[in-house]
């Protein structure tokens, strides 16, 4: 019954949203200006950018693939064109080629447009008003909103020092708690920080909590990592754990704005999900989907590139005195040792759109990984921002 009612309510809410988004052309949450990123629940959206405005900016804010879909995934989209006007077309078996990837079954699978509808769907499943989903803070807020967002809550467990996740502080919150627990969230790696949850630490968590609490393990940024402690979590359904998977083509393939992700799970718990996702993944996006996952070059293109730009800049900004914590994904986070908020604003005033605040990381400052081009960008302002800070603060 409870779940049925959410169901309802997310249909009218997901509606109104898209109706929003259609007229003005933009994500749902208008971060563009603040954080950018995908639809988050609950905030309404602000004006449209100007188009030559956003073009002229370095846009660092969202975590996205600056170079945007190979030319083998938009030509498959172009060819998927002849099916707009249609509800019922060949869909190039975007259902069946993920499963495949993974080595499940199709039943193991269930598409989302984006990932983010995927986290808000396991929400609604799971989470019952007054319940609790567990996770680290700060982590990616959405599964957090949508929470908020059905009268349920979070327990926030904070990061360790060396920032990653307490894994042992999730286990005993979540045994604690464990009958207004509706289920964990892992972000692997976690974003706004980048680092990852170990293989080892995942089967640690899997092994101490009620055995049958379901685990959200969101993989948005998979396949940047290079720390062979690392391993996917998809292994987990074989064994039919509980375990919800999110996995997104927005990172790795440049598709953030055609919406498209998933969730790999035991069957029965996609088909406890399947009510309250809404089936809109567009025409486009499924052919360009099945295409991305083939496209394994530029797939090692992308994340060498990532890794190197990456690395580069890191080490620019250690030479000039900032520490800045280890990533394995498209983005990092620096030290800036001052108030985030007014810098952020002072890269916006230089065009370079940078990370919003996360809470309670307030003096750290989240910088995706763009091209050479807008890394330079980058590390020009940064130079120009924090000289004038310095020399403002010595008058
Ligand atoms: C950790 C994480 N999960 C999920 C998402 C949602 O991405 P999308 O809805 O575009 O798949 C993001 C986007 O920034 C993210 O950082």
């Amino acid at each position: 019954m409870m779940g049925a009612r959410h169901a309802v309510s997310r249909r009218g809410f997901v509606g109104g949203l898209a109706t929003a988004v259609g007229y003005l052309g933009l994500k749902p949450d208008g971060e563009l200006w603040a954080q950018g990123g995908p639809p988050r629940a609950g905030l309404a959206p602000l004006a449209a950018p100007r188009r030559q405005d956003y073009d002229s900016l370095a846009k660092l804010a969202s975590n996205e693939n600056p170079y945007g879909p190979s030319d083998l995934v938009l030509k498959a989209m172009s060819d998927a064109f002849k099916y707009s006007n249609r509800y019922g077309y060949p869909d190039g078996d975007i259902q069946e080629a993920i499963a495949k990837h993974h080595g499940v079954d199709p039943d193991n699978i269930l598409l989302g447009a984006g990932s983010s509808e995927i986290l808000e769907v396991v929400g609604l499943a799971f989470l019952e008003t007054g319940q609790k989903v567990v996770g680290v803070e700060p982590t990616y807020g959405t599964v957090y909103q949508q929470a908020t967002s059905i009268r349920a809550d979070a327990i926030r467990v904070p990061l360790l020092e060396d920032f990653r996740q307490d894994i042992p502080g999730i286990i005993k919150a979540t045994n604690r708690n464990y009958r207004d627990v509706g289920f964990v969230y892992l972000c692997n790696p976690n974003n706004p920080i980048g680092r990852i949850i170990t293989a080892q630490e995942v089967r640690q968590v899997l092994d101490s909590i009620p055995e049958d609490m379901p685990v959200l393990i969101d993989e948005a940024y998979h396949h940047f990592i290079d720390d062979p402690a690392y391993a996917t979590s998809v292994p987990y359904v074989l064994e039919g754990r509980p375990v919800i998977i999110a996995r997104t083509f927005s990172k790795i393939s440049g598709l953030a704005g055609m919406r498209l992700g998933y969730a790999v799970a035991p069957r029965e718990l996609i088909q406890r999900m399947r009510p309250y996702s809404t089936g809109t993944v567009n025409a486009l996006v499924k052919w360009g989907g099945v295409a991305a996952l083939n496209d394994t070059e530029t797939n090692e293109r992308v994340k060498r590139v990532n890794r190197e730009l990456r690395t580069k800049a890191i080490a620019e900004l250690e030479g000039l005195g900032y520490s800045v914590i280890p990533s394995e994904t498209n983005f990092f986070m620096v030290h800036i040792r001052r108030p985030v908020q007014p810098v952020i604003t002072a890269f916006r005033e230089k065009g370079v759109l940078v990370g919003r605040p996360f809470p309670p990381m307030l003096d750290y400052l989240r910088v995706s990984v763009g091209t050479a081009d807008e890394m330079s960008r980058f590390s020009t302002a940064f130079k120009q921002v924090f000289t004038t800070a310095a020399a403002s603060r010595s008058q």
